[in-house]
């Protein structure tokens, strides 16, 4: 636990019951501690004993440490934190960590435990530094030096001549689309599954998403469907590296030449996966990336485009801030938007990008685990390209044929239920309202089966074994379960083939 947050928690003896109330609104906890002056541990409150000293009828200004637990469980600093962490249970949510002097040194929390989550950001004291710097600079919006760095880096990272960044990943689309001039009665080819924002922002230009169904090995946009699903109103193709997983951009590219189409390539989940040995992202007209929080590289929220083309990049920056021109202000030359990002952000996107080999290596560590320990007798993963190195964004899988069709829906119940924090695929874009086409499941059947089949495994990059071990172990014993039984009746499963 953070130094500054511990000291908080920790309260003197003579402290009062509204002295408690301020630490629990100050630090969003439930707990103080209560040491005697040499700094040892005498009792734990919690905001329950509070309430019911309260309730009892003490006032405010009555000390605490009558109403705290005098004996709590403790952990000790010299034991394995793992084991630590495993005496927390439903009726010890706070663990003071003592030395033999029955100094606190730290507090575990059942909450922490609990849930493995799905994806966590690593922000550490470097993004805390550079932040804290932006913020003592004065340049909060988005002015300020590291806006210029975060481009400049992130275009050397992914190989192109110019980075731009932007408020998030869906604008990054729109404001790709619209610098290439794409509007009203144009077509745009993407694939039929993906996240929802790679059709959304081709709608938020006025132009029409056309679909085209998944491969079946790599799950991104089937090259091979492209080609007639191209008429005379398609400008562009998208291709989604979804997972991380590289799209086939020989094919798509040559494809796109024949036709004279752009191509924006969606690596919002794919920072730094390869294809020929070149970033994704630098194959097409445009590349698109987002730093969302749960992405390989985030910056809270935040995105960027990424291009190589001098004329698209000075369209970029004066579509992201109103149109306005670049040699004369407040002169607005077109409609813009404000999709700036802002200098603290950028700074974390610095910090986060100097942290690269960190991430993925431990990005690579836990691909490697999942790799190397789940029973894949009834599993698949994706497979990569022969000339393509993935990133493990989400470590995804899917369910073999020879099982129901809801057993995932039952798997990701039951993994919540042991609070691993799993998700779904998305949905087919055309399955969902604003989308819908009647025929969906015949036209993108491949779309539709690993919709209904994938499940992607908690995949933060500080992720312990420990939680690693927990998740494989309940997904083996859930996967066997499954394909031994047919338990698919036992639980409602939410029916998505609606209008
Ligand atoms: C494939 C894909 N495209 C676009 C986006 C949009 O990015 P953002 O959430 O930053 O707007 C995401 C984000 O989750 C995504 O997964």
């Amino acid at each position: 636990m953070n130094e500054k947050i511990l000291k908080a928690l920790i309260l003197p003896l003579a402290a009062s019951l509204s002295d408690a109330m301020q630490v629990f609104e100050e630090t969003g906890l439930r707990v103080v501690l209560i040491c005697n002056t040499e700094g040892n541990l005498a009792g734990l409150a919690t905001e329950g004993d509070v309430r019911r000293a309260l309730l009892a009828g003490y006032g405010l200004i009555s000390p605490i440490f009558p109403h705290a637990n005098i004996n709590p469980s403790v952990g000790r600093t010299n034991m394995a934190r793992e084991d630590i962490i495993g005496m927390l249970s439903d009726r010890v949510h706070f663990l003071p960590v003592l030395d033999d002097h029955n100094i606190v040194h730290d507090v575990l929390f059942y909450d922490n435990r609990a849930m493995i989550p799905i994806a966590t950001p690593l922000i550490g004291e470097k993004e805390l530094r550079y932040v804290t710097n932006a913020v003592l600079s004065g340049w909060i919006s988005s002015q300020g030096k590291y806006i210029g760095q975060f481009e400049e880096q992130f275009a050397s990272f992914c190989g192109t001549k110019y980075a731009v960044t932007v408020s998030n990943g869906t604008v990054a689309l729109h404001l790709a689309l619209t610098a290439l001039g794409i509007g009203p009665g144009d077509e745009v080819i993407i694939p039929a599954l993906t996240f929802i924002a790679t059709a959304n922002a081709v709608r938020q230009c006025h132009a029409e998403p056309v679909f085209v169904d998944v491969n079946r090995d790599n799950w991104n946009i089937e090259h091979g469907l492209i080609e007639e699903a191209i008429t005379p109103r398609t400008k562009a193709i998208i291709p989604v590296h979804l997972y991380g997983q590289p799209c086939d951009m020989d094919r798509i590219m040559t494809i796109a030449a024949r036709h004279h189409l752009f191509i924006i390539e969606d690596a919002a989940e794919a920072h730094g996966a390869k294809y020929g040995g070149k970033c994704v992202g630098s194959f097409g007209d445009l590349g698109c990336f987002s730093f969302y929080g749960n992405k390989i590289i985030t910056t809270g929220e935040g995105g960027m485009v990424v291009t190589n083309s001098p004329v698209l990049n000075e369209k970029l920056r004066l579509l992201r801030d109103h149109g306005m021109s670049r040699t004369r202000r407040y002169w607005h030359e077109v409609v813009g938007f404000n999709y700036r990002m802002t200098n603290l952000q950028a700074a974390i996107g610095v910090a986060q990008l100097e942290r690269w080999d960190q991430i993925i290596a431990s990005k690579d560590r836990i691909q490697q685990w999942y790799d190397s320990h789940i029973d894949y007798n009834h599993l698949e993963t994706a497979r990569s390209l022969p000339n393509s190195q993935a990133v493990c964004w989400l470590y995804t899988l899917m369910l073999k044929d020879d099982v129901d069709d809801k057993a995932r829906d039952i798997l990701l119940e039951n993994m919540k239920s042991f609070n691993i924090d799993c998700r779904p695929v998305f949905y087919p874009i055309p399955a969902m309202p604003p989308y819908y086409l009647s025929n969906f499941e015949k036209k993108y059947p491949v779309s539709c089966w690993l919709s209904k089949r994938g499940i992607s495994l908690p995949s933060s990059v500080d992720m312990v074994e420990s939680d690693l071990k927990r998740t494989v172990t309940y997904l083996n014993d859930l996967i066997n379960v499954l394909y031994n039984n047919n338990a698919a009746e036992s639980l409602e499963v939410a029916n998505w083939d609606v209008k």
